[in-house]
């Protein structure tokens, strides 16, 4: 029994590492300190304004963002006329007209972020094969999360002595197998910030990932208030349950030792031993 117990871990670990090696060796991307992070964590409003230029000034040029409408950014706290003015740079298919023609007219705040490509192929077709994936939920499907995407836009070096980059390819630490098709996207510099702040590579990097998790996770803070009330709220009625045991208890242990027969026992027991006079 205990070799089969034996085989079985041994082969779970051969497993595990195998597989570990077929996702191309990774590299942990080393953890971040992120606003909306823990109990109480909230979205740095200055990081999500910052990351959304940084988002559509460079990375919508390959990726869309197709679970999140341009209401989507007043209701974070974006500026109404700018994020309308956003909107109307884009055009989007409307219609049919009374003619019954589709047509073309700019994007407004009811509509969802305009991708770079009509389809699939299209995107493939403009970047090398490679397929630019959607940008919604990103920080929730990579393992990682917003270490990762930090760790993959500030992860772009040189390939090592030896390493066999392909045609077209770019090195990055933290991409599994290190080769990617995105050229790096970021770097000092790329954006202007309205409020001064300096667009370093890791200031801008850190800002555009601080908007990817809002638009994949745009409910956290609600969610997190609501955990922290119900918390309170259990400790509270814990603390009320305590009580009202006590209570209840105390009472039955009074009645129990002035009525019950434990009284009387306790009288007899008296009565025998009366100290004479
Ligand atoms: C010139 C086009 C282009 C631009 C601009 C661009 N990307 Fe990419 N990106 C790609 C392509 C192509 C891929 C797919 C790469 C692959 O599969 O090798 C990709 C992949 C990714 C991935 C997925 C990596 C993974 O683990 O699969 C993330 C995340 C990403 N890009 C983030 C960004 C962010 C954030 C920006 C803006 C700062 C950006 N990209 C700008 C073309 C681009």
């Amino acid at each position: 029994m205990r070799n089969v117990i034996l085989m079985a871990a041994v082969s779970l670990l051969l497993g595990t590492t195998s597989a570990a090696q077929a996702a191309g060796d990774r590299v942990p991307a080393p953890k971040q300190s992120w606003s909306f992070q823990g109990l109480f964590g909230t979205f740095d409003r200055g990081a999500v304004k910052r990351g959304s230029q940084v988002f559509f000034e460079v990375c919508n040029a390959c990726h869309s963002l197709d679970m999140v409408s341009y209401r989507n950014l007043v209701e974070i706290g974006l500026d109404e006329e700018a994020v309308k003015a956003l909107a109307s740079e884009y055009e989007v298919q409307d219609g049919p007209n009374d003619e019954g023609d589709m047509f073309m007219r700019p994007a407004r705040l009811s509509d969802h972020v305009v991708a770079p490509y009509a389809n699939e192929k299209a995107a493939r077709f403009s970047n090398g094969g490679a397929f630019p994936p959607d940008l919604s939920v990103i920080t929730k499907a990579r393992v990682g999360g917003p270490d990762y995407i930090y760790g993959l836009l500030t992860g772009f070096t040189d390939a090592p002595e030896g390493f066999e980059l392909a045609e077209g390819m770019s090195y990055n630490t933290y991409f599994p197998g290190h080769q990617i098709v995105m050229s790096p996207p970021l770097d000092d510099d790329m954006v202007e910030y309205d409020d001064g702040t300096p667009a370093t590579l890791a200031q801008s990097s850190k800002d555009v990932v601080t908007f990817l998790a809002w638009t994949a996770e745009p409910e956290l803070e609600e969610r997190k208030s609501l955990g922290v009330k119900v918390l309170m709220y259990l400790i509270l009625l814990t603390a009320m349950l305590y009580v009202l045991k006590r209570r209840i208890w105390n009472r039955i242990c009074l009645d129990e030792y002035t009525h019950g027969p434990y009284v009387e026992e306790f009288q007899k027991n008296l009565d025998n031993h009366k100290l004479p006079g």
